[in-house]
């Protein structure tokens, strides 16, 4: 989303041009940003071992599962409209029973009624 906006717009990483630097390169772009682009520094915002952790990431992210990419995607923010419905959903799945509002009119999208 913010990748849209931005230039130099951010690489994907899972492509040789990131594979390619050596393990010290990354390390070195995550703790120190890189200048004239929107690629932040995180040296300061934890320690050099957290920016290690990226990157292992990095080099994992060419074999990424999709169960691994889902996991992922359950850990980010949610808003509460996106709580309100999983609440709907899991009730209607347990219950056969919904309060229904947000559930039914997000699948009803798109639909002639
Ligand atoms: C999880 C945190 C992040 C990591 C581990 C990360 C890692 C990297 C790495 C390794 C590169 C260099 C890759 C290459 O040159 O092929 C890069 C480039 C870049 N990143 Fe990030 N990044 C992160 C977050 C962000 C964020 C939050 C932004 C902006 C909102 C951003 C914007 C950019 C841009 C614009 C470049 C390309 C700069 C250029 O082409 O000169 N990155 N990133």
């Amino acid at each position: 989303m913010f990748g849209n906006g931005l230039y130099p717009k951010p690489p994907d990483l899972k492509l040789p041009r990131t594979q390619n630097l050596t393990d010290g390169e990354i390390f070195y772009i995550v703790e120190n940003g890189i200048r004239m682009s929107g690629m932040p520094a995180f040296a300061g915002s934890g320690s050099s071992e957290d920016s290690w952790k990226f990157v292992y990431f990095i080099r994992h992210l060419p074999r990424l599962t999709s169960q691994e990419e889902a996991q992922m995607k359950s850990l980010n923010p949610k808003t509460p409209e996106e709580v309100q419905e999983e609440k709907d959903e899991e009730q209607f799945l347990n219950y056969g029973q919904s309060s229904g509002t947000t559930t039914t009119k997000k699948h009803m999208k798109g639909h002639q009624q």
